[in-house]
């Protein structure tokens, strides 16, 4: 067979016939390397055609398996689906391992037969980790390996329920000539990690770890094998975890769960909103509270603006848990439609606990902490705020506005400024002030 060799990133999996120092298909810097490509298989025609009609009278699905952790089983889409493949991505050190062997206790628990293929750490490692979870007793299967073929044996020979593949990148199969880690050896692990859980009705769970460069193959080069995408993220430096649905067949997507990481491991976050406004100290100018929407779930959180005197000739944006491109959308909307510019201003944006938001619902509170920042006066520390903002400066009215307002009201907040709603919103004790524009909400704050 030929050798056909290319340049594959590192990031997106994009085939190239030459190498560049930036890949065009996901716009990443340096992350071109050179691999040889796996040929595809040949397939010989075979395989019985069905009609739709006959999948009519094929059994109903086998029934879901609930964790029993409400934050992970609403994630997953109500619970683990048989013979799905499903990976988990995030940065090196967030808590992946701890959050997949707690689960792996879980569902053993609950009865399933659950393998933890460990490829990173040994067996004593992951015994020690269990130890310190509390989870010694529980009837996890450990099995330490790194060939695919072993794993596969195993898997195949033991036919559990669960098994957990941490990490993908340790993986490596012998028909694959790159090394452990290429774009090449974890697609094609990956894939076969795929074809086993759909053969053997074995749900897979595969752990990826998110490389910010180097040689190593990210998870999104996977992404479109498997049936769910969940994204592990937070702050390493706060102890909030949000597992986040970017993708799921089998349930919605942007559906996230909230944990806390302790000395004992994760913990499940009943109440978010609770928790982000938790840290809220006296009401200064600059920070307003945003009641936003994950999936199907209200979380209110505080957003921060700080605004100051830059230096000649170069004025600073940073954003943290929001779209820098964003930003200077709003920044633009202020000048042309509300007068206030921020010329020769540095701006800071930050969503206060390690949050990332990506609802444009935030338009308005993130324009209203910019003015608050900017005119040193306070907001209410008892309003909350939502509206997506247009190029004309009008307000737009977003989804689930009942439910942002419902949210408000159970944790005691007064008011809400908010786009005019096409119709009465139900009942709610909040002081409504619907606004028609952002100049509206601007002119209010600054005589109010
Ligand atoms: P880990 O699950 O190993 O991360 P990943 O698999 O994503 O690389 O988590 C590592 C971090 O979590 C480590 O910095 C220690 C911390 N941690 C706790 O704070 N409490 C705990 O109970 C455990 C097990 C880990
Ligand atoms: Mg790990």
């Amino acid at each position: 067979m030929a050798r056909d060799l290319s340049y594959l990133c590192t990031a997106c999996g994009a085939r190239h016939p030459k190498w560049s120092g930036r890949c065009d298909a996901c716009g990443e810097w340096n992350t071109l390397v050179e691999e040889a490509g796996t040929p595809g298989p040949r397939s010989a025609p075979k395989g019985r055609i069905l009609t739709l009609t006959d999948l009519a009278t094929a059994e109903s699905p086998p029934p879901r398996t609930e964790a029993g952790v409400a934050e992970l089983d609403r994630v997953l889409g109500g619970g683990l689906v048989p013979a799905s493949a499903i990976l988990v991505g995030g940065d090196p050190g967030i808590g992946k391992s701890t959050l997949l062997l707690q689960a792996a206790a879980r569902f053993a628990r609950n009865g399933l037969k659950v393998i933890y293929v460990t490829g990173e750490e040994s067996a004593a490692q992951v015994r020690m980790r269990a130890r310190r979870l509390g989870l010694s007793e529980s009837p996890v299967h450990l099995a330490a390996h790194t060939a695919l073929r072993d794993v596969l044996a195993t898997l195949e020979a033991e036919a559990p329920q669960l098994a957990i593949i941490d990490s993908i990148q340790t993986m490596w199969l012998d028909t694959v000539e790159s090394a452990p880690g290429s774009v090449s050896q974890v697609r094609a692990c990956a894939h076969e990690l795929t074809a086993l859980a759909k053969r053997r009705g074995i749900a897979v769970v595969m752990v990826g770890h998110v490389t910010k460069e180097g040689a190593l193959a990210g998870p999104r080069v996977v992404e479109h094998m498997v049936d769910t995408v969940l994204y592990f993220e937070g702050d390493r430096g706060h102890q909030f975890r949000i597992l986040r649905a970017v993708k799921n067949r089998f349930g919605p997507a942007d559906e996230i769960g909230v944990f806390e990481m302790t000395g004992r491991g994760l913990v499940e976050v009943r109440n978010p909103s609770a928790l982000f406004l938790a840290e809220r100290g006296t009401p200064a100018p600059g920070s307003v509270v945003f009641a936003g929407i994950e999936g199907t779930r209200p979380i209110l959180c505080e957003i921060q603006a700080l605004v100051a005197p830059a230096a000649p000739g170069q004025t600073r944006r940073s954003v943290v848990g929001w779209d820098g491109g964003r930003l200077a959308m709003i920044l633009a909307v202020l000048d042309a439609r509300a007068g206030l510019s921020f010329a020769g201003l540095d701006v800071y944006l930050n969503v206060a606990g390690g949050l990332r938001i990506t609802e444009p619902a935030a338009d308005l509170a993130v324009a209203m902490a910019l003015v608050s920042a900017q005119s040193q006066r306070a907001l209410d520390p008892q309003t909350v705020l939502f509206g997506e903002i247009s190029l004309s400066g009008a307000l737009r009215p977003v989804a689930q506005t009942e439910n942002r307002l419902k949210e408000a009201q159970k944790l005691g907040f007064t008011s809400a400024i908010l786009p005019v709603l096409p119709r009465r919103a139900a009942k709610t004790g909040l002081d409504l002030r619907e606004m028609p524009d952002l100049a509206s909400a601007v002119q209010r704050h600054l005589r109010g």
